[in-house]
């Protein structure tokens, strides 16, 4: 009897030994210490022993049970711990592996453009305004001091929704939305950028939507010096100290006296070119005095304050400062001209 317990024990044990994993080793334990198992049915085969021998067989029983129950609590940790290095091994992370790349994108050339031309009036002192795009013809051309059927709108046909209502062909109504919003005479140091839009043909040097930006100041005693003094410094700023900046006569209804302001052409320094059609000049921008008649509309007492108004293309500035000579590149998305900003 006791022989084949020892028996038992060494198959059970090499049994143990031998488990390839975990579930094999649940199988032994089942063989030999379950309710059915080998050890179980010695256990219940006693009832033939006689009374000396039956505690003395279930001693040893039992304590082989115990014995291989320990080995089995020991492969099962072995097993588990191989297990966890196998997977480890093969789900294994390789951080050296380089990183995916996250592609940059950049400002657009226009907003670049922008983006210099606020700051530079921004450290004048000047407030950044904006205005509707659809805008009302009362303020796009009525309170600028063109009436309906002024022959002058003719130089900005627009996009009529209703017939009191347009696309803005300029930023200029953000003037007279401005001091319409402020008690009246109160001084104003404002720029106004944004889109506006114009019905001129589409060719190389125009496009139905543009970018302006307004300026508008208004104060007691503010003269036509302080009008040059402003657009020479910021011209000086945007392009460089060097270049030539004069004011032509020019018209606007919303402004008396009213100037063409071009700069000493960027690409041939005043010699004559194809860019400046040889007269070493570019027109850069309008401005002027603020007319009375657009003061007084706003109510703004034109005994009492007085001011200056300017008005420039966005897309103008930009080609000049970075050379692009045609206006569509600015709208055509095209990664081999964007990238290059
Ligand atoms: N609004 C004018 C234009 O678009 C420019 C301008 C603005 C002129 C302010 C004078 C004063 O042509």
């Amino acid at each position: 009897m006791e022989e084949k317990i020892a028996q038992l024990k060494a198959e059970a044990a090499a049994a143990v030994q031998g488990a390839a994993d975990v579930a094999a080793l649940n199988d032994i334990r089942v063989k030999y210490l379950g309710k059915k198992g080998a050890f179980t049915s010695i256990l219940r085969g006693m009832g033939s022993l006689s009374a000396e021998e039956r505690p003395k067989v279930g001693k040893i029983v039992n304590a082989a049970k115990a014995e291989i129950e320990v080995l089995i609590g020991r492969q099962g940790e072995a097993l588990k711990t191989k297990e966890l290095e196998a997977r480890l091994a093969s789900e294994k992370i390789d951080v050296t592996l380089p990183g995916r790349n996250v592609p940059m994108g950049h400002l657009h050339p226009l907003t670049l453009t922008l983006e210099r031309i606020k700051d530079i009036f921004v450290h004048m002192g000047f407030s950044v305004e904006e205005g509707p795009e659809i805008e009302r013809d009362y303020f796009n051309f009525e309170a600028l001091n063109l009436p309906k059927d002024h022959p002058a709108r003719d130089m900005q046909d627009s996009f009529y929704i209703t017939d009191e209502i347009l696309m803005r062909s300029q930023t200029s109504p953000v003037q007279a939305r401005t001091m319409q919003g402020n008690e009246p005479n109160k001084p104003i140091r404002m720029i106004a950028p944004g889109r506006v839009y114009r019905r001129d043909e589409y060719d190389a040097t125009h496009s139905p939507m543009f970018t302006q930006v307004e300026g508008l100041v208004i104060d007691e005693g503010i003269s036509l010096a302080d009008l040059k003094g402003t657009l020479e410094l910021f011209l000086h700023q945007i392009f460089d100290e060097n270049v030539g900046v004069r004011f032509r006569p020019s018209f606007f209804p919303f402004t008396e006296p009213s100037a063409e302001v071009d700069i000493s052409c960027v690409m041939c320094h005043g010699k004559g070119c194809k860019v400046c059609k040889g007269t070493g000049w570019l027109e850069i921008l309008g401005a002027g005095m603020v007319h009375p008649h657009v003061l007084e509309m706003s109510g703004y007492d034109p005994k009492k304050v007085s001011g200056f108004a300017f008005g420039m293309g966005v897309e103008r500035i930009a080609m000049l400062s970075y050379g692009v000579d045609d206006l569509r590149l600015f709208y055509d998305n095209d990664m081999r001209f964007l990238r290059q900003f």
